[in-house]
């Protein structure tokens, strides 16, 4: 079996973010989204691994690179336009050929890994099986109807849910995906939609087959899903500490401190991983923070947020909180009259006052 990744997409949902790079790159518990993906496939033992790409292809294969480093194949798949996830399986046939595959949103984070889901479908004849998990709010999801143990109908977004049970974003396909991929119309949306595919599989007869998966599962692609995966990852991570903590701070909790990080005359409280040569001064740190490598945080409190790379933090007068940081980011008082917020920031940026 091979494995698709798609990360391609627009990402409008997390600009600025991706104004500049990859959502799939952005760090959930100090390790991009995109390479917990590419362990969790090959936790379950494909090494033949295809990565769908779009506008951030060049970034994405620097930090990705051909596989080695995991033992596996990484193959690069470019897609002309981000139409849709169908689009992303049509663009991709050449190099799926006749194999069935796993087809995994690059984007998404999922509690448990996909080795059961893999094998039940290796060893099965299904065509196609779509993993689902019940949600609370399922008029925001596809969803899917069961009969007699198979899939008989998609929905997307209903207003009057059939039932509970919404598309968690992990296929997997015989090649008679590829009858459906050819055969669809894009959506109002203008996409070439994959529940129109797979409901053009259930209409032509072919057998799509239910996995109920009952862990926790997340689609990073809001600024307040990122945070929520970053609070589940956080949580789960066995913790250790490869820096220094001075005898005036107090750590507590589950909290990883990376090579070279150093902690002086701070309070660190779990979960929270500090990331390689960065500083935490004087500061306070709270549960849910993940900062990202050679950042320094001085002055200041931080609790339940995410900041990426090279950021600096200074004399905040008050605490950050729910907060998603770009890379290279400074943020301080200013130190020149006259006294008032001075900012510069990119399109689609948002800052909340006190
Ligand atoms: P989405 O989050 O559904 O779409 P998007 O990335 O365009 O983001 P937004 O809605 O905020 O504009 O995509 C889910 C995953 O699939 C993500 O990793 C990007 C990838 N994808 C592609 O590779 N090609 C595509 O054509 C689309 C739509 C998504």
């Amino acid at each position: 079996m091979k494995a698709l990744i798609v990360s391609g997409g627009k990402g409008t949902r997390l600009r600025p973010l991706t104004y500049t790079s990859a959502k799939q790159l952005v760090p959930v518990a100090n390790k991009p989204v995109l390479v917990r993906v590419i362990e969790t496939v090959r936790a379950a033992g494909l090494t033949d691994v295809g990565i769908v790409v779009g506008d951030t292809a060049p970034e994405i294969q620097r930090v990705i690179g051909d596989g080695s480093r995991w033992g596996i194949n990484i193959e690069y798949i470019q897609q002309s336009a981000p139409l849709g996830l169908a689009h992303a399986v049509l663009e991709s046939e050449a190099w799926l050929g006749d194999s069935r595959f796993v087809m995994f949103l690059g984007d998404n984070v999922i509690q448990g890994g996909i080795n059961q889901l893999i094998s039940e479908f290796a060893h099965s004849d299904w065509n196609a099986q779509v993993v689902l998990t019940r949600v609370a709010e399922p008029q925001h999801y596809g969803v899917a109807i069961i009969e007699d143990g198979h899939i008989v109908r998609l929905i997307e977004k209903p207003r009057q849910p059939p039932s509970d049970l919404a598309l968690v974003g992990i296929y997997m396909f015989d090649p008679h995906i590829f009858e459906a991929v050819h055969a669809i119309q894009p959506s109002w949306r203008g996409e070439y939609e994959i529940t129109d595919a797979i409901q053009w599989l259930i209409e032509h007869g072919y057998r799509v087959h239910p996995y109920i998966h009952t862990g926790w599962w997340i689609d990073t692609g809001k600024t307040v899903d990122m945070l929520a995966a970053n609070v589940r990852v956080l949580d789960e991570i066995e913790p250790y500490c490869a820096g220094y903590v001075d005898r005036d701070s107090a750590v507590s909790g589950k909290v990883t401190i990376e090579k070279g990080a150093e902690i002086i005359n701070s309070v660190i409280r779990g979960p929270a991983i500090i990331g390689e040569e960065t500083r935490i001064v004087n500061s306070y740190v709270g549960p849910f923070t993940s900062i990202y490598h050679h950042c320094v945080v001085e002055n200041s409190e931080i609790e339940h947020s995410i900041i990426l790379e090279n950021c600096e933090i200074r004399d905040l007068p008050a605490r950050l909180e729910d907060s998603l940081i770009g890379r290279n980011v400074v943020i301080g008082r200013s130190p020149v009259k006259p006294k008032a917020y001075k900012m510069i920031l990119g399109d689609h940026s948002q800052v909340g006052v006190l």
